[in-house]
């Protein structure tokens, strides 16, 4: 078993860009060995968690399973002075601090205070839909290039209150720190680390700008709030502020981006069930839970045990690492029925595509908005839609990206 499993891919990035996500694998490990160290990956050996249970539960366990020391399994050798440690963010905060940070943001993001913005942010995200719906009653194109990829960047700018003219500073920025992997958005002559590096460089003194600009000025958008955050009844870090700018960009863009692009792929692939959300349009919401279990965009976070812990009769050692494999959770035969069928009526739906327990995406709410808007207006409107080519991959066993979608179709008179 030990042979067999180690031949297998279950977070080589460059399996990823060929094949997508490695199901079956996955699989195989839930079955026989759901705590699996995977010796395979000497860059940084770990245990693959793959079950729902077992991720939900180190997810809750925050004060056991550090995020601080090491939040992604490092799967490229990096030579001595190449690698690219970003700043901290949240994301990578522990308890107590972890908890005085998150306030600052979730308070703005609840369904309660999103309500409030719902309307402004679906404006923002019609703007891109409508570009798509006027190129005329057929056509042809990349969707990720016209509408999932805007889509986010959108949004996102629109909330921290960037303007215009500068959003495609935005895209660029998560291709080059996420996608810093991946050789299409390398910087010539340079390694990934410096890439992400340079990317990371450039965003923070572009928000340095707008922070000065915001505590002299404050408006009602993110930059806003973070220039004027206080922690513990003190102001915030100005390192922190930036940090924070910097998270809701990375984590914001390139997440909301496959799920969309992932979840027009899905329809695609299953027609019946398009057809299904055209006839009952009260299918739209659990249509897109099913979208983000069938595609879960990340692929994995990594943990660091505090102590020793067993689980399922391992013993996983101080300071080792463990994967929490989410698209596997989100396939896991114990808590979905018929896993590998996408369902648009599935209920109950309860994937972890957003993670679990503390550090929970804080921007769930946001992209759930996102993608109601865009299929909310795409789906009654397509007639016929087929792929126009092969999708194209990024190179990354962090995100499972869809760098092109290329789609045709027909659309329905509005
Ligand atoms: C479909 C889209 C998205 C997916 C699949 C996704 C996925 C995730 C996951 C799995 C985590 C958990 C991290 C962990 O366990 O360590 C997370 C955290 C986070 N996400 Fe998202 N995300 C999405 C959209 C967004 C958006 C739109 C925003 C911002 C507006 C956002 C902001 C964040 C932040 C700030 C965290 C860190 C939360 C914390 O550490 O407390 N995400 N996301």
């Amino acid at each position: 078993m030990k042979a067999l499993m180690q031949n297998r891919e279950i977070i080589n990035p460059d399996f990823y860009v060929e094949h997508g996500y490695p199901h079956e694998a996955w699989a195989e490990l839930r079955r026989e060995s759901p705590v699996f160290y995977w010796e395979k990956n000497t860059e940084m050996p770990f245990w693959a968690i793959t079950k729902h249970a077992d991720i939900t539960q180190i997810g809750k366990m925050p004060e056991k399973f550090l995020n601080g020391p090491d939040l992604v399994i490092r799967t490229d050798p990096e030579p001595e002075g190449e690698r690219f440690d970003p700043p901290p963010t949240i994301i990578q905060m522990d308890p107590p601090m972890h908890g005085a940070y998150r306030k600052i943001v979730s308070k703005r993001f609840t369904p309660g205070a999103l309500r409030k913005i719902h309307a402004d942010i679906d404006n923002v995200a019609a703007e891109i839909v409508e570009d798509l719906l006027a190129e005329g009653m057929e056509g042809e194109c990349d969707f990720v290039e016209k509408v999932a990829a805007p889509l986010p960047i959108a949004v996102i700018s629109w909330l921290l209150g960037v303007p215009k003219e500068d959003w495609h500073l935005l895209f660029d920025w998560t291709n080059r720190t996420l996608g810093a992997g991946d050789p299409e958005y390398q910087e010539e002559g340079s390694v990934p680390g410096e890439t992400a590096r340079n990317a990371m460089i450039e965003l923070f003194t572009y928000f340095s700008q707008m922070v000065e600009e915001r505590k002299k000025n404050p408006t009602d958008d993110l930059v806003s709030l973070f220039a004027h955050a206080e922690v513990n009844g003190k102001p915030m870090d100005p390192m922190d502020v930036l940090s924070y700018c910097m998270i809701i960009v990375i984590a914001g863009n390139e997440t909301t981006r496959n799920a969309t692009s992932g979840g027009m792929a899905a329809l695609i692939e299953h027609q019946d069930q398009l057809r299904r959300v055209q006839k009952d349009p009260s299918l739209l919401q659990p249509c897109i839970e099913e979208m983000l279990r069938w595609t879960s965009p990340i692929i994995h976070f990594a943990r660091t045990a505090t102590e020793d812990f067993e689980l399922r009769g391992k013993t996983i050692r101080e300071g080792d690492k463990v994967a929490l494999f989410y698209p596997s959770a989100n396939r896991d035969e114990e808590v979905f029925e018929d896993p590998y069928t996408f369902r648009v009526d599935r209920n109950p739906n309860r994937h972890l595509a957003f993670g679990i327990g503390e550090h929970f995406c804080a921007g769930a709410h946001v992209a759930r908005i996102e993608m109601n808007y865009a299929f909310r207006s795409l789906i009654p409107r397509i007639a016929e839609i087929e792929f126009a080519g092969e999708r194209d991959r990024l190179r990354s066993s962090l995100v499972g990206g869809i760098k092109r979608l290329p789609i045709r179709y027909k659309l329905n008179a509005a």
